[in-house]
């Protein structure tokens, strides 16, 4: 395949996952406005309130809020049996009010197009998920509408993100936890990608790591299927640094190697302790430096070389598939040890 020609270029700036890194997401509902009749709109900046704590959700009850976003807020809660599970409520800050004591949010005039459109967007997220069953794989237990608007129930996870994690173990990563967890990731991908599905947005924020250290896959909010992608279009969301170069414009079809190149650039950010460089300046003026050359010291040969392949800019020099990719980082031949490796044997690290 012939190198990949510069699309339009969008300002950003490099998203660290260490420290107040700028993750920017743009969902297909602001790409749909600027392209659409609608007029671009005021986004609003007010953070919205969260359901109160034992509110009572079609058998659910929740108990506190875990995390807000730009577009949602996940709760932890409870079923009927006491169980704990996360929920999800979409809840759009820049199209939606809810003030406090309020519960179904205000859609303001004007907003509704743009409001219903990321929640069949949502709802999509849960679709997606309800027929996967991977311990790598965030399980959804079930989604529905209430309140105005959707709500995806998953299993809750124990745990903290591969963000967290990394900035807690700043410095050398362990080469076989690397290799293992990410080989976990690649389990979990592999089964989404079986099913036809693409997830778009892996990064160490969206990968969630359980005490025994095994991964799962989180935030399935830019998934689409393979087969919907259709003609080329501008992206609907990405994050600079973790997207590939065909997210950010359509002369490329998204495949599996959309993903892989994310994954790559995770394990990249594991060991540089920051994402690398932006794909869409990677294409103007690649700086980044290849994992082999960067930290041949500490690493074998063949785990550095596997994140420069899955980083690369032509889509199909990448690995093709996330088994593949999960091969070649789990064969790790005789000689294969980077000069200092007896180091990192020496349990570094306890996990
Ligand atoms: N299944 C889960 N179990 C436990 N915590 C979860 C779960 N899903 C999400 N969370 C919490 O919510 C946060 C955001 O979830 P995510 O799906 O990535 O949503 P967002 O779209 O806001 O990025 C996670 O970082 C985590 O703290
Ligand atoms: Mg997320």
């Amino acid at each position: 395949m012939r190198g990949i020609s510069v699309g339009a270029r969008t300002p950003h700036s490099k998203q660290l996952f260490t420290g107040g890194g700028r993750t920017r997401k743009i969902k297909a509902v602001y790409q749909s406005l600027t392209q659409s009749h609608h007029k671009p709109t005021t986004v609003f900046s007010q953070n919205n309130h969260a359901l109160p704590p034992g509110f009572e959700l079609e058998g659910y009850r929740i108990e506190r809020q875990l995390s807000v976003g730009g577009f949602s807020i996940v709760y932890l809660g409870h079923d009927t049996e006491g169980q704990a599970v996360a929920i999800k409520e979409y809840l759009p800050n820049s199209h939606v009010l809810r003030g406090e004591g309020q519960i179904a949010p205000t859609i303001p005039v004007g907003f509704q197009t743009e409001f219903n459109h990321g929640l069949k967007l949502f709802f999509e997220e849960g679709r997606a998920l309800t027929g996967l069953d991977h311990r790598n794989v965030v399980r959804v237990l079930n989604f529905f509408r209430a309140n105005g608007t959707v709500y995806l129930v998953m299993r809750y996870e124990v745990g903290q993100t591969l963000r967290d994690f990394l900035r807690k173990h700043r410095g050398h990563q362990d080469e076989s936890f690397l290799r293992g967890m990410f080989s976990g990731v690649l389990d979990g991908l592999g089964e989404v990608h079986g099913s036809g599905l693409l997830h778009l947005d892996i990064k160490p924020a969206n990968i969630w790591l359980r005490a025994d250290n095994s991964p799962v896959l989180l935030d399935f909010g830019a998934a689409r299927y393979a087969m919907d992608i259709g003609p080329p279009e501008p992206r609907a969301m990405y994050t600079p640094g973790y997207a590939a170069p065909e997210q950010y414009h359509g002369k490329f079809t998204l495949g599996p190697w959309t993903d892989i190149y994310a994954v790559g650039a995770c394990m990249y950010a594991a060991l540089a302790g920051s994402a690398p460089q932006a794909a869409d300046e990677r294409l103007q003026d690649d700086q980044l430096l290849p994992a082999r050359q960067r930290w041949g010291k500490n690493y074998s040969p063949r785990l550095l070389a596997t994140i420069d392949d899955c980083l690369r800019l032509e889509p199909m020099r990448r690995p093709q598939h996330a088994r593949a990719l999960q091969a070649s980082l789990n064969t790790g031949k005789a000689g294969d040890q980077p000069p200092g490796s007896w180091l990192s044997r020496l349990g570094l690290r306890g996990w």
